[in-house]
Formats: C-alpha cells, structure tokens, sequence
C-alpha cells in the first residue's frame, strides 16, 4: 500500500486501479491532505491558504483554501505561455462547415483575453459586479467568461436559447449591471435575433447600464443610445495587457441559474479556488488527457458542462478543446463524426440524447469517417439507456474506447461519479465509482443511510469537496432548505441510485419534480406557473414521461375554465406562452384536457398516478385510495391512451 508521501508526486493523475483505490482511501481519512497536497502541486498561486477546509455544518458553510490569493486565468492561460505560448488552445469550429476554423494559441488567448477584460473596465464593470453573458458558441463566449475572471467580476451565463423572460428574470437576480451579447446566432439553418430578445429582457431590468454587443449574423439589429455598444469597436482601442485582479480563494467566480422543484430558478455560487482545484483534477483524470490530445465537449458553455469541461478544466490542464458553434444534424446527420475526423479528437463527451438521436441515422453517417483517434468516450446530463451505451461503444469507440459515464449536477461543479478510462472497468448504464475526494451515501426515507451493496436509495454526498455550490445566490436559506434538509449533515442530490453487488452506482433518475428533458434540467413548477396565466387555464400539472429519443419528455394536464375554445388552438397558444415564459426546450409533447387532477384530500396533486399513466404504467398505480375523487383517474387513463 502507497503512503500519502509516496503518492504526492504523481497525486494529480490517476492511472492505476491500486491508485485509484489507494487515493480513495487517503482522500477520506484525511480529506485535507489530500486536497491541500493537489492544490499545492499544480496550481499557481499568490499565496497559499491558511485553512484547508471550513466546515459548518449548522449553517451549511463551506469554505476551501480559505486565506489563498489567486486568479483563475493566471492558471488558465499566463502560467502556460512560457511552454505552450504557441499551442493551441481552443479551436473553433463553425455552424457553416465552409467556415473557417479559427484556431487560438494561448498567447492569442491571453491577448484576446486581457483586451476584453480591459473593454469589460472602460465600461465600467469591477471586481465584484455581475455581468450577464447571452451569447452563442462564439470564441468571444469563452473570452467573455475568462475576461470576467480576470477583472474579478462575477459571470452569469444564460444559455442563448432562453427566452427574453426568462433573461430578465436571470438578470434581476443577479442584479448584473452589464450584458454582453451577439445581434445573432446561427444554429443549423436557422439564423436567430439575439439581440432583440435581449432588448425585450431588459424592458424589465432597468438595472443594466451597458450592453456590449458581437457582430456575428450581421443582423441589422437596433442599438439603444447610451446603452448599447459594439464590442469590436470597443476592442479596438482596448489595451492587450490588464493585470489580474487578485482573488480571495472563496471570492465568487460565477453565477449559474439552474432549475428547482419549486419557484424560481436558483442561482447557483462557484467560488474561484474549491471550482478551479476540483474542474482541473477531474478533467485531467476523466479524460485521461495527455499532452497533445485533441479534447471535444459538445455541451453549450451555457450550461455547467461547458463552463466546467469545454473552459475551466481544459485550460487549467493546458490541453486544446474545441468549441463547435452548430448543431449535429447540420448540414447533416454525420457532422459531429465529420469534426472527430477532421480534428482527430481523441476524447469525446457528449449526452445520450445525441447518442440517441445520431443511433437512429443510417450508419454510414458514422462509417463514411476515420474515428480511430477517439480514446475516450464520455457522456453526461442523464441516464445513459443499455442501447445508446452498446451503440456508442460498438459504432463510435469500435469497443477500444472506455465510455466514461459520468454524473454529477450545476451544483457539484464537477464530475462526482465516473468510471477513470483504463483504471476502472465500464459496465453499461452506471455511472460505476465515485472520484477520489467524493464520499456518496445512500439514504433511505427514513433518513438513515443504507450499508452495504445491493441496494438502492436516495444518493447523498457524505463530506465536502472543493467544487461545491456555496450558496443559491440572494438566498442562503433556500440553499439550506433544498440540499441540506433532507438528510442532517448531508448533501442532498434529487437522485435515486443503486449500488450494485461491487459497489458500481447507477444513477436512477431525479426523486423530486424536476425533469430531465434531452438533458436539460427542468422545474415542472415553473412550467406549471407559465400555463396558469393563459386566460382560459384554470389548473394545471405537469410530468415527465420516457421518451425514446430525449430521455424524458413532458406532458401537461390541464384543467379549462373555458371549454369552448378549440383544443388544437388551445395546444399551440399554451405551447407558446411556455416558449416565450422559459424557452422552446421546456414545451410540451403531450397536453391531455381534464376535468380534474387526482389530489389527495389535503390537496396534493399526486404526480405519481400521472407519471405512472403517461409511462403506460396503468395496471400499477398503487394505492389512489386517499384520493378525494378516485374517479378522475378513470378519465386520466382514457385521456392518455388516446395518444398512446
Ligand atoms: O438527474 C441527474 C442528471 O442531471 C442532473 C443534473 O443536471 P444539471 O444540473 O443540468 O447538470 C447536468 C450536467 C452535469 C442530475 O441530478 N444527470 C447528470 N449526469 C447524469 C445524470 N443522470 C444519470 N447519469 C448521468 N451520468
């Protein structure tokens, strides 16, 4: 057995099943060793901290490396210039396959970067302030995050699908002062006017004083006097140094909203040194990634996998990553193989809603391109089905790249369970063992934790690790109340997992009322307030459904105060008010009229009788007793097998 001194050295890359287990067993006996021991060795810092870890539990406060002084881009970009100054760092690839790729060095990058963070300074942003980023997959989107990080502001990305409400509702949270976004977006054939929904937004946030705008679609777009500026012409005269803000290790580094069970979206808070150990560690040992590898995450840096795993980890570990500004259908189904053989990418990560939608295209999609360069295969963002698991492996890693399932949430920051390629063996549809540092529980609800293997239960997370939220932004107590509740002492995930006979987890799916929909996570409440608001709705609920191709989708019941009006009319309208409240992403599949919901007598509506009926799952119901008009689930069950 290695000693916690013997393995310092090569601490940060795990590439042995005896380390991996050795590593596992130090990281939980003494988590700050460990921690402390991985920070000191490969990061760069202004001065080391005074406190590994901060702990308490009463309050739900955690604090990482507490008394250090950094900035994350000095270790994302200035401590690679001496070595890699000339190697690439990001490439980006276009919409339009006919466009050139730029591909950026880091010393382009540090350029590229200082002069934005000095565009975000001359518009007046500082230390501290929140700035909203609406842009598409952009190389300015990844400028943008980094120039933040620079200057010490706080970054707020809202993916550039989201509708202007939803925008607004984003940018008042965060009280940000300034946007940046683009006139347009392209994505596959369709050209989309960003900026007008970011005008329409800030009808209702009269708090921001600036808007930078990218010139990508050369949409003909209006500029608000005083408000608006475009961004090249600011970059123009921008100066190509900007010294980096010097950072407290527990300083928040962004703001990212995702979507609860309940109310409004959460803003959830990453600080700058806990995110930057934990995203730069799990990269470098998911992916196995070597100097020289070619590394591609299909995510949107609008949501948590792209900040993590297209920005922060890559850039921390030096390595190249692509940022693909398209779709995979466009300008046809093999597009996502096209750009694994054009660049050679050696490690892969994509969610299995990609998997599922390019699995039902003929295969010569797949076999007309050369993929031997892939390594490694990654998925994330939902459960990942036996099928797309084999088709994956069998079509896409010919069987010679190891499938890194990896789960984790915005609020980890980080992959918390995955297989470590050429360590841990893969076994289809599990998520299989926890990273080193990573100590998960299974608790049952009765709020004990369950021993032993072969079981299943409510997935906790027992002890802190450096990448953890640290709060829901504005709103300790809902940070509190939704993942320190449930289970004393305990982070709380949503999820339900197994453990299987060797201790592999396998990650269920969500527990409370959330739905992940083509990987997105989605709140059914919001979704429920949104069609509340049309005139003729009096009450409505939604659920989600297994859907073939993206997981899940949803599907509404809905209760009319006015029956006159025609139901196909009906459909579309409530679909629309959900579209422009949220966002196309969270409409519906499925909208059934009802003359009731089945509540318990409390009032409840008990989801689970919908859930069940929409899977089909009628002879199963369980116990509707408690129902206060058991006679409603009759209508519900006609309801839904007319779409059946
Ligand atoms: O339910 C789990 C599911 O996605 C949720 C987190 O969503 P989000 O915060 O949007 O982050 C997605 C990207 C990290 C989880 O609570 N999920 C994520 N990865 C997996 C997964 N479910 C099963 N297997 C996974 N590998």
């Amino acid at each position: 057995m290695n000693s916690l001194k013997a393995l310092t050295d090569s601490y940060y890359n795990v590439d042995s099943l005896e380390k991996y287990i050795d590593l596992n067993r130090i990281s939980q006996s003494d988590p700050e060793s460990f921690w402390s021991t991985i920070a000191e060795r490969n990061f760069s810092w202004r001065k080391k901290w005074d406190k590994v870890l901060d702990w308490n539990k009463e309050e739900s406060t955690v604090k990482w490396f507490e008394g250090a002084k950094l900035n994350i881009t000095e270790n994302c970009i200035d401590r690679h210039l001496a070595s890699k100054g000339d190697k690439t760092a990001i490439i980006w690839e276009s919409n339009d396959p006919t466009e050139a790729a730029q591909h950026i060095s880091y010393k382009e990058l540090s350029i590229r970067v200082n002069k934005m963070a000095n565009v975000l300074k001359n518009n007046g942003a500082k230390k501290g302030d929140r700035i909203c980023i609406y842009l598409p997959m952009i190389p300015e989107l990844s400028v943008a995050l980094l120039a933040c990080a620079r200057i010490g502001a706080i970054h707020s990305v809202v993916f550039a699908g989201f509708s202007a409400a939803a925008v607004a509702s984003r940018i008042n949270d965060a009280d940000c002062k300034m946007v940046i976004t683009s006139d347009g977006s392209y994505r596959g054939a369709k050209k989309l006017n960003l900026k007008s929904i970011v005008d329409e937004a800030l009808e209702n946030c009269p708090i921001v004083e600036t808007v930078l705008v990218a010139n990508r679609t050369n949409l003909d777009v209006e500029m608000k006097a005083g408000r608006d500026r475009w961004l090249e012409k600011e970059l123009s005269y921008a100066e190509e140094t900007c010294e980096a803000e010097e950072m407290d290790a527990e300083d928040p580094l962004f703001v990212l909203y995702t979507s609860g069970s309940t109310g409004k979206p959460k803003g959830m808070v990453h600080t700058t040194a806990g995110y930057m150990v934990y995203t730069a560690f799990s990269f470098k040992n998911v992916f196995q990634y070597k100097d020289g590898d070619i590394y591609w995450c299909t995510a949107d840096i609008g949501w948590i996998t792209g900040h993590s795993y297209i920005l922060y980890g890559p850039l921390l570990n030096g390595a190249t990553t692509i940022i693909f500004e398209g779709v995979p259908s466009y300008p046809d189904y093999g597009r996502f193989w096209e750009i694994i053989e054009k660049y050679k990418v050696n490690q892969f990560y994509t969610a299995p809603t990609a998997i599922r939608a390019l699995a039902n295209q003929d295969i010569d999609f797949v076999n007309k391109h050369d993929l031997s360069s892939l390594k490694v295969l990654g998925s994330v963002g939902e459960p990942i089905n036996e099928e797309a698991w084999h088709w994956y492996n069998d079509n896409i890693g010919k069987k010679k790249a190891p499938i890194v399932d990896t789960w984790w949430q915005t609020e980890t920051g980080g992959i918390m369970i995955s297989p470590i390629p050429f360590v841990t063996p893969t076994k289809p549809t599990f998520a299989t063992l926890p990273l080193p540092g990573i100590q998960p529980a299974l608790m049952d609800e009765e709020g004990k934790e369950i021993q032993g293997n072969s079981t299943a239960g409510r997935l906790c997370i027992k002890f802190p690790w450096p990448s953890m939220a640290r709060t829901v932004y504005g709103d300790h107590q809902r940070y509190i109340d939704t993942y320190f509740s449930a289970y004393k002492g305990m982070y709380f995930t949503g999820d339900g997992a197994l453990r299987d006979e060797v201790g592999y987890y396998r990650i269920t799916g969500r527990v409370d009322d959330v739905v992940i929909v083509s990987g997105h996570n989605l709140g059914t409440a919001p979704i429920e307030n949104a069609i509340n608001e049309h005139p003729a709705v009096a009450e409505s609920a939604i659920i989600g459904f297994p859907h073939d191709i993206k997981g899940n989708a949803l599907a509404g019941f809905i209760i009319l105060k006015d029956e006159t009006r025609n139901p196909e009319n009906l459909q579309k309208e409530i679909n629309n008010l959900i579209s422009s409240s949220i966002g196309p992403i969270a409409k519906l599949d499925r909208i059934h009229f009802v003359s009731g919901l089945p509540k318990t007598r409390s009032g409840k509506i008990m989801r689970r009788i919908l859930r069940k009926v929409s899977s089909n799952e009628m002879e199963n119901l369980g116990d509707t007793s408690t129902l206060l008009d058991p006679s409603i689930v009759d209508e519900i069950i006609e309801k839904v097998k007319e779409v059946l």
